[in-house]
């Protein structure tokens, strides 16, 4: 974990302003980028989507994944550029059997005990991936310069979520029930996905990803002490794994929802950023949680949807509470589909003139 007690203002850093911000340095201006800046909202990605087929096809093809990735930069500039992909592409490479229905999200035939898991493989783990690592070889020179390459995954307790639900879930019993009642076998299943995930990341980073975020976008239905051992523990293990390799790659945790249970997250799981949820208040994060570390986050998607002056309002309150301390501008969760393109463009403008403290 970086110190960042020890933040320096550094102009002249040759590191890339992200970089620099997650390192704990402070400049002026905080770099920015938004989680799901690829997707629907845009309609050159609608018009390459229809081309791909569908949208495992567009994940598993570099010449595809290459070119959505760098939509959003060309129109924004944001100063990262986070690989096109999905996180369910681990089940997927796993042989768990994937799909994407059109308006209903992800689908997979779901494992839910420890018979189940002799379904899972890892013998094709890489090949199948291996489209994934080529796309973020391509991007490491594409990206224009000073911009940031994030590879990602999902983190295990969100994984198994879909695994074991095989769709999204309101109450996430089938994985909870599991997870509750056999914490040996379940335990089987977070090893299994912790391992591979960890090995993911490291080819991610050997393909050329400058930093890498695990999401964990279900952390928040679970009681304290299953977090801690289904969100907090995984994510210490892949993290240790990652670092043994990569010691100086810094590792983005978002423990969506995860509410009061940030503080031993960030205490415990090892992480070098936090990404902040929309219902984290920015006050208490800078209190709480930045004098630890970065923090990253956390303008609530549907206000970037609403635009005009709530969108300038709120985004000048997080800057005002976090901007002085290491932080990256992002949303608290991911860009929504009816967002108007331009809404992002207004955005860009209040980040691009800060602080005009006007
Ligand atoms: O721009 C980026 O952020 C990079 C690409 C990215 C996608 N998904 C593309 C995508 C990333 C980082 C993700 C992460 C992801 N995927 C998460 C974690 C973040 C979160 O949102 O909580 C989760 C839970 C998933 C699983 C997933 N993938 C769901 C639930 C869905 C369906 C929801 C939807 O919006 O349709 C997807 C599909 C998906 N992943 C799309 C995109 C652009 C939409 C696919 C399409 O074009 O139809």
């Amino acid at each position: 974990m970086s110190d960042s007690s020890s933040a320096v203002q550094n102009p002249k850093s040759p590191l890339k302003p992200m970089l620099a911000a997650l390192a704990g340095e402070v400049r002026s201006r905080p770099p920015f980028w938004l989680m799901r800046q690829a997707g629907r909202y845009l309609p050159e990605y609608r018009e390459l989507r229809a081309k791909a087929g569908s949208f495992l096809d567009l994940c598993y093809n570099p010449d595809f994944a290459v070119e959505v990735t760098l939509q959003p930069l060309r129109r924004y500039g944001m100063d990262a550029a986070i690989l096109f992909s999905d996180i369910l592409v681990v089940p997927h490479a796993l042989g768990q059997p994937l799909a994407y229905l059109e308006g209903e999200g992800p689908k997979l035939d779901p494992v839910r005990n420890v018979e189940d898991l002799k379904r899972l493989s890892r013998d094709r783990f890489h090949e199948t991936l291996a489209p994934v690592y080529e796309t973020v070889r391509r991007l490491s020179t594409a990206i224009p310069e000073g911009t940031t390459l994030i590879g990602f995954a999902g983190a295990p307790w969100t994984i198994a979520c879909y695994m074991v639900e095989g769709a999204g879930s309101k109450e996430y019993a089938h994985v909870k029930r599991w997870a509750y009642g056999d914490p040996v076998g379940f335990g089987q299943l977070i090893d299994l996905i912790v391992d591979v995930t960890a090995d993911y990341l490291c080819r991610q980073i050997e393909a050329g990803a400058e930093t890498v975020q695990l999401f964990d976008s279900w952390a928040g239905v679970l009681p304290v002490g299953e977090f801690r051992r289904w969100v907090i523990e995984p994510t210490r293990r892949i993290v240790a794994l990652v670092k043994a390799k990569h010691p100086n790659t810094p590792i983005i945790g978002f423990p969506r929802g995860a509410g009061h249970a940030y503080e031993d997250y960030v205490a415990d799981a090892g992480v070098d950023a936090v990404g902040l949820d929309t219902t984290v208040s920015p006050v208490w994060a800078a209190r709480t949680l930045q004098p630890r570390l970065p923090v990253q986050g956390n303008l609530d998607p549907i206000m970037l949807a609403t635009g005009g002056k709530a969108l300038e309002t709120a985004t000048r309150d997080i800057l005002e509470a976090l901007a002085d301390r290491p932080f990256v501008f992002n949303l608290g969760h991911g860009v929504i589909q009816s967002t108007p393109p331009d809404h992002v463009a207004a955005l860009t403008r209040i980040l691009r003139e800060w602080p005009d403290r006007g």
